[in-house]
């Protein structure tokens, strides 16, 4: 993985030459491998366990991340909130309430009070067949503590959440890489990615550190009829400073899949759990899933040889 981002300019090159030459048609997972196998191994399909192995253990704490190291994801997602004091810590919402014994929003709170909250029992209360005693307990962890915990080789998927809401936060994300020398300093290729659905954080990131691969999450309101559409003009533009794109993948077709990829560009659905929407997925030309099982998304890919 250490060669991610080098072999990742070819290898996209290599997806558009394909796809150039032969507009994708529907195809199986077992035909989608054969052409995988044109690309890099390092551009194999990422498996990114989303907040952790969430579907297992409690969402953003050590134990969820673990797992997912367990069950040999390719990324660990990381959701960021910052504390009243500016310390970056793994949270998805902005307030402390369903995943924590806590009331009130992160950014009100200084990291001390928040390493005081429960956020394991939750969890436990909520998915009673995968309870655990040892999730009792278990603390928000900070950015750096995840750091510290997987080391350089370890690979991290981070999200800019609600950045509007904490100026200098992509400021104090980059100073903490570089500081693990995640950012592909010394000639080494960045180990993370970086998501937002905030254009604005994401072009401020690439302006910062160019040599960061970076996705631009897509919003889609599950609550309009339909499939989502994306216009040459917008991937044009996110091809200006991101890698990829990553849709939520109730709202996206294949044509959706297709003309991504004929973008040249990456595309990571997210939230997908369930091995029959993978395989779909996987069949359409996705080049990553965001899953609370990682377990279950490592099996439908042995099962299709990609
Ligand atoms: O980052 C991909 C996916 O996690 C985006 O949705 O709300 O779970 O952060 P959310
Ligand atoms: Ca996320």
């Amino acid at each position: 993985m250490k060669q991610w981002f080098k072999r990742l300019s070819g290898a996209v090159l290599a997806v558009v030459v394909v796809l150039a030459i032969s507009a994708p048609t529907p195809q199986t997972f077992a035909a989608q491998s054969d052409q995988s196998a044109l690309l890099s191994p390092a551009d194999k399909i990422l498996n990114i366990a989303h907040r952790g192995a969430s579907g297992h253990a409690p969402e953003h704490t050590l134990a969820a991340y673990e797992k997912a190291v367990q069950m040999k994801a390719d990324y660990i997602e990381i959701d960021l909130q910052m504390t009243k004091d500016g310390v970056l810590v793994a949270m998805h919402d902005e307030t402390l309430d369903r995943t924590t014994n806590g009331t009130g929003y992160v950014k009100d709170h200084t990291l001390a009070e928040i390493k005081r909250l429960d956020a394991g029992s939750w969890f436990n209360r909520k998915h009673p067949d995968k309870a655990n005693p040892t999730y009792v307990g278990l603390q928000v962890p900070t950015l750096e503590e995840i750091l510290q915990t997987f080391g350089p080789e370890g690979h991290y998927y981070i999200e800019t959440k609600e950045p509007g809401l904490y100026p200098g936060m992509e400021e104090e994300l980059l100073r903490i890489l570089a500081k693990y020398k995640l950012t592909g300093q010394d000639g080494r290729p960045p180990d993370v990615i970086i998501q937002s659905f905030s254009p604005h954080s994401l072009q401020k990131i690439h302006r910062l550190n160019p040599a960061i691969p970076l996705i631009q999450l897509m919003w889609y309101d599950p609550a309009t009829p339909g499939k989502a559409t994306i216009t040459d003009a917008e991937l044009n533009r996110i091809k200006q400073y991101a890698v990829g794109v990553g849709p939520n993948y109730r709202k996206i077709d294949q044509a959706y899949v297709v003309k991504v990829r004929r973008h040249g560009l990456l595309i990571h659905p997210y939230t997908v759990d369930d091995a029959k929407d993978m395989k779909r997925l996987l069949d359409w030309g996705v080049t990553g899933l965001f899953t609370g099982y990682p377990d279950v998304l490592r099996d439908v890919l042995k099962s299709g040889k990609v």
